[in-house]
């Protein structure tokens, strides 16, 4: 099993992707806000790339919420942002969610093809690792970036994930490229204090001066949540 790592969208090998498990790293925030929405019960999320895709999406679903953010802030005229802090259990249990943010719904769609498809984070690297051990298939770790550029953090996260795939599975059953050991020593540099290496990053900088210094907090929160998302692919149709 071959576990790859591409910083960027751009990035992707196409030709690998419909015959690869793909797990999407925006940890500051969408797919960290993803992970806790899923893990207080949300029934559903889609994602969509274009805010104006999602507005269009309510007339099909006129309960669900209308979440995402442009800037670090909420859509106006949206239910909630992108702050995971926003998805409680009593807002979100049993909801459906239409969602769009500027990098992360995006890398989202651009590894729609996977044959499995995964939103991963600090929060549940055990479990999406666990899921992904599952399947005898190589593993790309797509990381979304910030605004086309590569972000430490999703590094970091996709490292976290690596670094217990390669405990679980261990070194012969595992080919590990250079690009994937580099995030796997990323997460072992980053492991003794994550909300401090998460505010080194420049998406993370964005957060606070927008007061959101809060969200980083949580994001860093290594296995905080037993949940691995699995993404469907209905859930990534437009409007
Ligand atoms: C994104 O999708 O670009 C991010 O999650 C931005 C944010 O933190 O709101």
């Amino acid at each position: 099993m071959k576990i790859s790592v591409a910083l960027l969208p751009d990035e992707l090998p196409m030709d690998r992707v419909a015959s690869s498990q793909v797990v999407v790293f925006d940890v500051l925030r969408a797919t960290s806000t993803v992970t806790t929405a899923m893990a207080a019960g949300a029934k559903r999320i889609h994602f969509f790339a274009d805010v104006e895709d999602a507005r269009a999406a309510q007339r099909q679903f006129p309960d669900a919420l209308l979440c995402g953010e442009r800037g670090c802030l909420k859509v106006p005229g949206f239910d909630l942002g992108n702050s995971p802090l926003e998805f409680t259990r009593g807002v979100v249990a049993g909801r459906r969610i239409l969602m769009s943010t500027t990098n992360g719904t995006r890398a989202i769609h651009a590894a729609r093809r996977a044959l499995r498809l995964f939103a991963g984070s600090l929060l549940n690297a055990h479990a999406t690792a666990a899921a992904l051990s599952a399947h005898p298939e190589d593993i790309i770790l797509l990381c979304a970036g910030t605004n086309g550029r590569p972000a430490l953090e999703d590094l970091i996260g996709a490292g976290a994930v690596i670094h217990r795939l390669r405990q679980m599975l261990g070194g012969d059953a595992l080919h590990v490229p250079d690009l994937a050991l580099a995030g796997d020593y990323a997460f072992c540099g980053a492991a003794a204090n994550l909300e401090s290496a998460l505010l080194e990053a420049r998406g993370a900088q964005n957060l606070v001066a927008a007061g959101l210094a809060a969200d980083i907090r949580h994001c860093s929160q290594l296995n905080a949540l037993p949940t691995a998302v699995l993404i469907n692919g209905a859930e990534l149709a437009t409007a």
